[in-house]
């Protein structure tokens, strides 16, 4: 399966806005549990979510139903998991991971939950985000070896890190993340990949701007991440089609594996006077796959 694109956050307490679920377009949506939850209504929205998700099973959704839960040291996050369990979701994403022993703990109150509700052994997934607290960016490295089956990807965050280490902004004066969010940034690309998963960019917080999300997102993916977080129902067609491989890339891509195809067992092909070599084979296969097509070669 090629990796998810855009994963739409929605406020677990808003039926208005979980009424736009099936038509938003995501390739998954978030239902949030958290930080878009105010305390009072953290109760109702648990229950909200789950039947939302128990309305919809497993084999008619269009698009995957995702949670946010509360953090793992929080008494909410085991309420939040005793409920919404029930109603299969297709994964969790777990704030504020500290690494990856909180997502192995998480990982093993889904197999008993999972057996109690009847479920999938394994079949509910996890997107820790990875660096909002400040110890997280340290153990980013370790999700390579950890051999957690379930994970899904890894994901960044620049608001709670902020708040985590007393920051009044996470921008540098021209308006870029600052030097600290760019290298957990670049961390979590990194990690993502020792591990063998998707690193999914974080979101674009100016939902008005659809040019600069667009711009935003190409330069995401063109660095190796391949989806991102999306905060309202626009951002996802600019998010969806940011992270497609273009018809051009798919075509330069095709010809890549071709004619190293042609060329046998050759560690390096010269096309139109370019020399392409093992990685840029690697690179061709990468863009075919995310385009859920085979390589012929
Ligand atoms: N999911 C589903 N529907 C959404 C939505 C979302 N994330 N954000 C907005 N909408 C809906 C609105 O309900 C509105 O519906 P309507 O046309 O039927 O009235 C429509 O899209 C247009 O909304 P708009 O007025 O442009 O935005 P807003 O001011 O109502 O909301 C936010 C702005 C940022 C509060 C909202 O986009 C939001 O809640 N985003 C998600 C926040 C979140 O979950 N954060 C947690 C992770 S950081
Ligand atoms: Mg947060």
């Amino acid at each position: 399966m090629s990796p998810l694109r855009s994963f739409l956050f929605i406020p677990g307490d808003s039926d208005k806005k979980l009424s736009k679920v099936d038509s938003c377009g995501a390739d998954a949506v978030i239902l949030d549990l958290e930080d878009a939850v105010a305390t009072a209504n953290k109760a109702a929205a648990r229950d909200k979510v789950t039947a939302f998700l128990r309305a919809r099973p497993r084999e008619r959704r269009p698009v995957q139903l995702w949670v946010r839960i509360n953090p793992l040291d929080t008494p909410m996050a085991l309420d939040d998991l005793a409920a919404v369990v029930a109603g299969a979701p297709n994964g969790l994403m777990l704030p504020k991971a500290n690494g990856p022993e909180d997502v192995r703990t998480l990982s093993h109150h889904l197999d008993a939950l999972e057996a109690a509700f009847g479920i999938a052994r394994g079949s509910i997934r996890i997107l820790p985000v990875a660096t909002e607290t400040a110890i997280a960016p340290f153990r980013l490295g370790d999700y390579a070896s950890a051999g957690l089956e379930r994970l899904a990807g890894l994901t960044w965050g620049a608001e709670d890190l902020a708040a985590a280490v007393g920051a009044s902004t996470n921008l540098g004066p021209d308006g870029r993340w600052a030097d600290t969010f760019l290298m957990v940034r670049s961390l979590t690309l990194l990690a993502a990949h020792a591990a063998g998963v998707p690193a999914i960019e974080t979101l674009y917080v100016d939902f008005r701007n659809d040019e600069g999300l667009i711009a935003s997102s190409r330069g995401a993916r063109a660095e190796g991440f391949s989806g991102r977080i999306a905060i309202h129902p626009t951002q996802v067609a600019g998010i969806n089609a940011a992270f497609t491989p273009s018809e051009a890339e798919i075509d330069h891509a095709r010809r890549v594996v071709a004619a190293f195809a042609n060329a046998g067992d050759a560690g390096t092909v010269g096309i139109e006077g370019k020399m392409y070599d093992i990685p840029h084979l690697k690179q061709a296969r990468q863009v075919l796959a995310s385009a859920q097509i085979k390589p012929a070669g």
